[in-house]
């Protein structure tokens, strides 16, 4: 049980060029690469996954709920973009495969952003929820999953 899963949905494949005022510089292999450090300094492994399509994404999600029943998977950082904001197929998703954890990210602080990003169909379905730290709050995500995995499993 000792793998989490990075899933960041759409236009995440763009970050280092897409808005770099909001998102910031850094490329979504740099993501990629500090998360996978920042799993291997708790102990853990890292497999990273993006799409811009819902479908592939709820495929992912379904993927990660057998593998964590069978104890190959201990727990999911998602950032959905924008589906954030539309996806009840998402939330259903992380529904029906509790419980695994799933730490819901965001790079930017939608709450100070436009209106239509405020909702999130997401968080009544994430364990907990990351916002508005930049890139850095992949690696909070992290580091707050693996409490929440620690706590459930004490050695
Ligand atoms: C985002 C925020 C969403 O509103 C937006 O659609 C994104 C990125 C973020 O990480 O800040 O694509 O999830």
């Amino acid at each position: 049980m000792s793998t989490l899963l990075l899933l960041n949905g759409p236009n995440l494949n763009l970050l280092g060029t897409r808005e770099p005022g909001v998102y910031g510089a850094t490329t979504l292999a740099d993501v990629e690469a500090q998360a996978l450090a920042t799993a291997q300094r708790l102990g853990f492994g890292l497999e990273a996954f993006q799409s811009n399509h819902e479908g592939a994404l709820i495929d992912k999600i379904h993927e990660a709920g057998r593998r964590h029943k069978a104890g190959e998977l201990a727990g999911v950082v998602f950032n959905p973009g924008a589906f954030t904001h539309t996806s009840v197929a998402l939330f259903d998703a992380i529904g029906g495969v509790k419980p695994l954890p799933v730490i819901e990210i965001h790079i930017s602080n939608v709450h100070a952003r436009e209106a239509f990003r405020h909702h999130s169909y997401i968080s009544p379905a994430a364990a907990g929820i990351v916002i508005g730290f930049g890139t850095e709050g992949y690696t909070l995500a992290i580091e707050g999953l693996v409490r929440k995995i620690k706590a459930a499993h004490p050695a």
